[in-house]
């Protein structure tokens, strides 16, 4: 929202009374049943507030990981829970997205409250954009509030399809992020760094072929990296990897050299035969993988190469861990990163733009959040905003 007025906001939208359903992004990083990060819940409650607020019947949509049709593990039913805790008011859960048992939660909601409805991703037609899919969901509501940034690259029926059938609406969260965004990077100073890492490997390959056009230096961690190592020959043993996509990466490295983009790799892990906490583990060389190791975080060569071109760059946005942050020692890498980054960030040489789920939670684990210039709650997202690419849950936002 560079121009302001080039969005509908909350400011335009009159939801007294109305039944107002708000796309959100509750994906949060979960261990055990329990949130591990609640930046993105946090990140939409002042919206769900200021509509509740308002005097609208609030009815949350969301999306939970990756469900190939309906899975009890991905319900979104503990999340009304932890969203309640965090808002001071109820919020109540229907067991359906659509159809009678969601009608009937509905039709219960009084001026202000809130209702969450099940994981949309359960119905197959959420992901298809399906037509009939759209109608059953605008069906349920009279207003559509899209806060979902992080999920704006999706083309689905619940982040886009709806804002094409009910009057539409940037929520707070959204307009937020765009406006924040587009003021820490429309311009960056360079050398800007990128920092790809994360397991989402195959999503995100795609992407790093737009991105070495964009920035001048990319570093590659978390299993992402493995694949581009056994690309180049290298043994990863039993380290995360897409050993199909060896084509895919060499492409890449080619683009990369074409458009004078340096691509950093690690040369170096924390070896380990088993994936938990404080597993046993050893300093390998990417060179020396046994049949039986998986790298679980980038080693400390690794981490020296990529702080040293950190501290020649001016801007760095990064999305994915460099290792399995959830399992100490396998942070290590993550946080020296981090914090090299917010002591730059400090010491006024370096723009810090960090965002994804899980990037969030490492920096929060490393205790420097709050020192990067922006953290999004969005990851791929933010990457494909970063590739200059129309985010399609934005563009339907556009007056
Ligand atoms: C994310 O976690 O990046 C968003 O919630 C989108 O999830 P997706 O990559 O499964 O579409
Ligand atoms: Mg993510």
């Amino acid at each position: 929202m560079s121009e302001a007025s080039a969005f509908r906001i909350l400011d335009d939208a009159d939801v007294a009374n109305k039944r107002v359903l708000v796309r959100v992004d509750l994906n949060v990083p979960v261990d055990n049943g329990r949130v591990t990060d609640d930046t993105r819940i946090q990140a939409v409650l002042p919206t769900i507030r200021e509509i509740s607020d308002k005097g609208g019947k609030v009815i949350l949509l969301a999306h939970f990981g990756r469900p190939k049709g309906e899975d009890p593990a991905l319900s979104l039913g503990f999340i009304a829970q932890e969203v309640a805790s965090r808002l001071g008011k109820p919020v109540a859960f229907a067991p359906a997205t659509i159809g009678p048992v969601a009608e009937a939660a509905v039709a219960k909601l009084q001026p202000g409250d809130v209702l969450l409805l099940e994981n949309t991703r359960f119905d197959k037609r959420e992901e298809k954009n399906d037509p009939d899919f759209v109608a059953a969901l605008a069906g349920l509501g009279e207003l559509y509030v899209n806060d979902a940034f992080a999920t704006a690259h999706r083309a689905h029926a619940s982040t886009e399809g709806l804002a094409h059938k009910l009057p539409a609406f940037a929520g707070r969260c959204m307009q937020e992020e765009i406006e924040a965004l587009a003021k820490a990077l429309e311009k960056p100073e360079r050398p800007v760094l990128a920092v790809v890492g994360g397991a989402k490997v195959s999503s995100k390959l795609d992407l790093l072929g737009n991105l070495v056009a964009k920035v001048d230096i990319l570093v590659i961690g978390g299993g992402m990296a493995n694949t581009f190592l056994a690309a180049q020959g290298k043994d990863v043993g039993k380290s995360l990897c897409e050993h199909d996509l060896a084509g895919t990466a060499l492409e890449i490295l080619d683009k990369a050299k074409a458009a004078g983009c340096e691509i950093v790799l690690p040369v170096d892990a924390l070896a380990a035969t088993e994936f938990k906490a404080n597993a046993p583990h050893r300093v390998a060389s990417v060179d020396d993988i046994k049949p039986d190791e998986m790298m679980l975080d980038a080693g400390p060569a690794s981490v020296e190469n990529v702080v040293a071109r950190l501290k020649g760059a001016k801007t760095i946005v990064w999305n994915g861990p460099f290792g399995a942050f959830e399992l100490p020692p396998f942070d290590t890498a993550t946080v020296a990163v981090a914090q090299a980054a917010a002591e730059l960030t400090d010491a006024g040489g370096l723009l810090s733009v960090a965002g994804g789920g899980d990037t969030v939670a490492a920096l929060n684990h490393a205790g420097v959040a709050d020192r990067f210039t922006y953290v999004s709650t969005a990851g791929g997202a933010f990457l494909e905003w970063l590739e200059g690419k129309p985010l399609p849950g934005v563009e339907a936002l556009r007056r």
